[in-house]
């Protein structure tokens, strides 16, 4: 997804900009550029494809300023393309943008300006349109014309504005798309995310909705949408940028995958008191809230709509009260049942998927209780929360995510066991019993890591597979999704996961030799109705990986192959059985030559609808 980054000080902005775009490539991007201010003109360079491709054409000692702004970008509104790339000129190249998001009126804004002004448009986006009307509205005030084209504009947006008569200044705006800008010593920042900033500051301010910022060399200031200052408290980042180098992996996935017992633990312990209670610090839900909710609705996206999945049968079970599990983009439009007898639990990895956003709102506007499960602290998701179950995955840069949906996972356990204790549902033994269990779980998902060379070799054995099924029951079927996800999503494979007892009404049409299943068959009370399934798709054909707990012998009889994860109680497998699916995923994708952490069409931050 697009990400900006903007600079002013005494320092060399093009450097600085562009270690700041590498920082954000982990987000997908098709083409790069960047936009100084150079003896009072906007001097742009910009490149389809990767950083790399940029670099060459900005290679010349000439090409250096103490101001500029720059950009990755993730087509929405015209193909990749160097012209496509942003920033984007005005038409005398005065004035210059980098934009993220989507101008929804940006054709009537386009025909008008082209009609009334006469302007010639370059490219096919929606962002060069605002670049051309700061340009028309200029009198000699950016920030007045940058204020004055805001209000024209509709859609969701973090602007970056520079203007060639004004080399002093940086303007700014967020409107539902993420902005930060970073407090350097003689020098200034902007960007959509912290990361890209963290080689040089570590004090930042989190912009909110509405607001624009004037960013000089020495000063930030903040301004609400009716033009009057705002004080921002300073954000302290502490954690570590290295936090997001590879570190000895040569992916981040497989990195990723390696750090979940810590993600996990992390998750755990923060929640748990010196009595090893949970704590819910920060989240303000009373017993009587947890009373009143008569229903759940878990929303999100992706990976993270899979940990809902998981979670509705978790907190059916532990809290008793009726979960429904909806994509964000099929919730926020249609009329959904919520009222202020209703949880919304929010699930995001980035607190920053536009649809999940939008779901929240409008959970919000009907009187719904906002509880989010978010791993970026301070994300938009987070911010409109009325309480935030933090994930501590760590950032995560693998585009397919994996530390993210266990921890996400973890929180799903101790939401559901939290509401069901204080409910009175589930009982003091069941509640230490659970603890203890999930406490063990970190340390037998480091024992599943160790047969990681067991799961590359049968990686190596069907990477060339075409179709791959995954099937289960119970929280199985929901961990089938997640797994079919990974395959798909980072080895091109045409993967398809359905729940078992689904199979009879259609897709067991697909069972032919050469068909490669994975059976997810954990759940001791319907074991056999998985054997069941194995039989039937085996007599069609299928070679099947059953994957069960430790001890389950009965499965070597009906699979071809058995994966086995330690023992625990049904509730929890989902935490260990993803592991062995993510990292099958990994070497079939590693074997394919597949490009791992960064699959083609594929973002790690969907901020567009
Ligand atoms: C994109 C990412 C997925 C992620 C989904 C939801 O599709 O590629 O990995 O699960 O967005 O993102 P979120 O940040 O809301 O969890």
């Amino acid at each position: 997804m697009c990400g900006i980054v903007g600079y002013i000080g005494d320092g060399k902005a093009k450097e600085i900009i562009i270690d700041g775009l590498k920082r954000l490539e982990y987000r997908g991007y098709d083409s790069a550029g960047i936009a100084l201010c150079i003896d009072g003109k906007i001097e742009t360079r910009k490149h389809v494809g990767g950083i790399e491709n940029l670099e060459k054409i900005i290679d010349d000692k000439e090409y250096e300023s103490n101001i500029g702004i720059g950009h990755t970008r993730w087509a929405t509104h015209g193909a990749p393309s160097d012209v496509n790339a942003h920033p984007h000129n005005n038409e005398d190249n005065t004035v210059t943008v980098v934009h993220n998001g989507i101008i929804e009126n940006y054709t009537e804004l386009k025909e008008a300006l082209i009609k009334e002004h006469g302007i010639k448009f370059r490219s096919e986006t929606d962002s060069e349109v605002i670049a051309q009307l700061i340009g028309v509205l200029y009198d000699g005030d950016l920030h007045e014309a940058v204020n004055n084209a805001v209000k024209k504009m509709r859609g969701a947006y973090a602007i970056g504005v520079v203007c060639a008569h004004e080399p002093d200044n940086i303007i700014a705006v967020r409107k539902d798309a993420p902005l930060v800008a970073g407090i350097g010593k003689g020098c200034n920042f902007i960007a959509s995310d912290i990361p890209a900033l963290l080689k040089y500051v570590r004090e930042i301010f989190l912009i909110e909705n509405n607001e624009t910022i004037v960013v000089t060399k020495n000063e930030i200031k903040i301004y609400d949408e009716n033009g009057q200052t705002v004080k921002r408290d300073v954000f302290h980042v502490t954690w570590d940028a290295d936090a997001a180098e590879k570190g000895g992996y040569p992916h981040f996935m497989l990195k990723e995958i390696h750090e979940q017992p810590k993600g996990l633990e992390d998750t755990l312990l923060r929640r748990l008191d010196k009595d090893g209670r949970i704590k819910l610090d920060g989240i303000t839900m009373t017993k009587k809230d947890i009373e009143s909710f008569n229903k759940i609705y878990i929303v999100a996206c992706g990976t993270a709509y899979h940990a809902g999945l998981v979670g509705k049968y978790t907190i059916e079970k532990m809290a008793r009260i009726p979960v429904e599990v909806d994509i964000a983009s099929e919730f926020r439009y249609r009329d959904s049942f919520v009222d202020e007898n209703t949880l919304f639990i929010a699930i995001s990895q980035s607190g920053e998927t536009l649809d999940t956003l939008a779901a929240l709102r409008e959970a919000k506007r009907k009187g719904a209780r906002i509880l989010s499960v978010v791993n970026v602290v301070g994300s938009s998701v987070a911010r409109e929360s009325d309480d935030v179950f933090y994930t501590w995955a760590g950032p995560e840069i693998a585009v397919a995510s994996t530390k993210a949906y266990t921890t996400q996972l973890m929180c799903m356990y101790l939401i559901g066991l939290y509401m069901g204790y204080t409910k009175g549902v589930v009982d003091n033994e069941y509640y230490k019993a659970m603890l203890e269990e999930l406490k063990a779980i970190p340390d037998k998902l480091r024992l599943v890591l160790k047969n990681e060379s067991l799961i590359s070799d049968l990686a190596d054995r069907f990477y060339h597979r075409e179709q791959i099924f995954f099937i289960g029951r119970g929280p199985d079927s929901g961990v089938s999704y997640e797994g079919s996800l990974k395959l798909k999503e980072i080895s091109y494979i045409n993967s398809f996961a359905i729940a078992a007892g689904e199979l009879k009404h259609g897709t067991i049409a697909l069972m032919e030799k050469g068909s490669l299943v994975f059976a997810l068959s954990t759940q001791d009370a319907l074991f056999e109705k998985m054997i069941s399934n194995i039989e039937e798709i085996k007599a069609r054909g299928a070679y099947v990986i059953g994957i069960t707990k430790e001890g389950n012998k009965e499965i070597e009889k009906q699979s071809d192959e058995s994966i086995y994860i330690p023992d625990c109680p049904d509730e929890l497998t989902p935490l260990l059985t993803v592991v062995p699916l993510q990292v099958f995923s990994y070497y079939v994708a590693k074997n394919r030559g597949c490009n791992i952490d960064k699959p083609k069409n594929l973002a790690k931050s969907v901020t567009v609808e």
